[in-house]
């Protein structure tokens, strides 16, 4: 930004450009951990004809507990709304979904704590009451505004029918959805702990990737090289450190010549080195 010569402070105020730059109620509340559930019942209050206020307020103080359901009756039966912020209360509430311990139509999850108003674009807010605060802030905006469903903003409408056609056409979902995967954030890095001098070794890579890390990949390597030290194995094992192989929900991923093992644990590479270098020493 300093480079480019732009100095916030100098700037003169200026509205958003449009289409996205008009806004109703039903996207301000999406800044709270739980509008877009609302905003969702506003949707779907206009498509089934429901008997709720434009202004519908789900959960209006929930903030403190990190997670609330809800039910509205409708004419094609109960919806049931479940809204969670915070990554450790959304793990909670998958696992008892998983389980069957839970059932919910709209699952709503804010990674950061109250959603976008606690998140990585605002000043830095530790307590609950400046989260609530900045609730309340956004609440009140929905209200003194004039449109309050997604629905009837003009420029939303004139993009589906002039280009997008329908909610989830093809070209929606092509423009509007994204998909997500792991991915590696570092390429071909590798840090190798042993001299690599000799190709007739067997290659020992640990990922030590954020996933892999946070999953015990630290204890493996540290492990691996212990074993290999203690052993004197050295001139059978050459033992690097990997970044991201793109299996994170697998983690921790260990390379051991060909075999490639996921969920690794201390007992796996015991088991694989002593096999290993047991062919070495025949
Ligand atoms: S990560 Fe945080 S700031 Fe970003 S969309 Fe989610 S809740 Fe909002
Ligand atoms: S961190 Fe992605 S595979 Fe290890």
């Amino acid at each position: 930004i300093k480079e480019a010569g732009i100095n916030f402070a100098d700037l003169e105020p200026d509205s958003f450009d449009l289409p996205m730059g008009f806004a109703t109620g039903a996207g301000v509340i999406f800044g709270n951990s739980g509008g877009v559930s609302e905003a969702v019942v506003r949707y779907a209050a206009g498509k089934l004809n429901l008997d709720v206020p434009e202004t519908v307020d789900l959960m209006p103080t929930y903030l403190d507990k990190g997670f609330k359901s809800a039910e509205i009756d409708t004419p094609i039966g109960k919806l049931r709304f479940a809204v969670v912020h915070g990554l450790k209360r959304a793990h909670e509430l998958a696992e008892k979904i998983e389980k069957g311990e839970e059932y919910y139509d709209v699952i709503e999850v804010m990674a950061c704590p109250g959603g976008c108003i606690g998140g990585a674009g605002q000043p830095i807010a530790s307590s609950v009451q400046h989260r609530a605060t900045r609730a309340e802030t956004i609440n009140n905006t929905d209200k003194m505004m004039s449109i309050h469903r997604s629905q009837d903003n003009p420029y939303m409408k004139e993009l589906y029918e002039t280009f997008l056609k329908e909610p989830n056409s093809d070209k929606a979902h092509e423009l509007l959805h994204t998909h997500y995967h792991s991915r590696k954030r570092i390429e071909d890095e590798e840090i190798q702990f042993f001299d690599a001098s000799d190709d007739s070794r067997c290659k020992v890579k640990v990922c030590v990737g954020t996933s892999c890390f946070l999953r015990g990949a630290q204890e493996i390597l540290g492990h691996t090289l212990k074993t290999v030290a203690d052993n004197g194995w050295n001139r059978y094992f050459e033992v690097a450190a990997t970044f991201c192989t793109e299996n994170c929900d697998k983690g921790p991923t260990i390379t051991i010549g060909d075999q490639v093992v996921h969920k690794a644990t201390i007992a796996d590479v015991d088991r694989i080195l002593g096999e290993e270098a047991k062919k070495r020493e025949a």
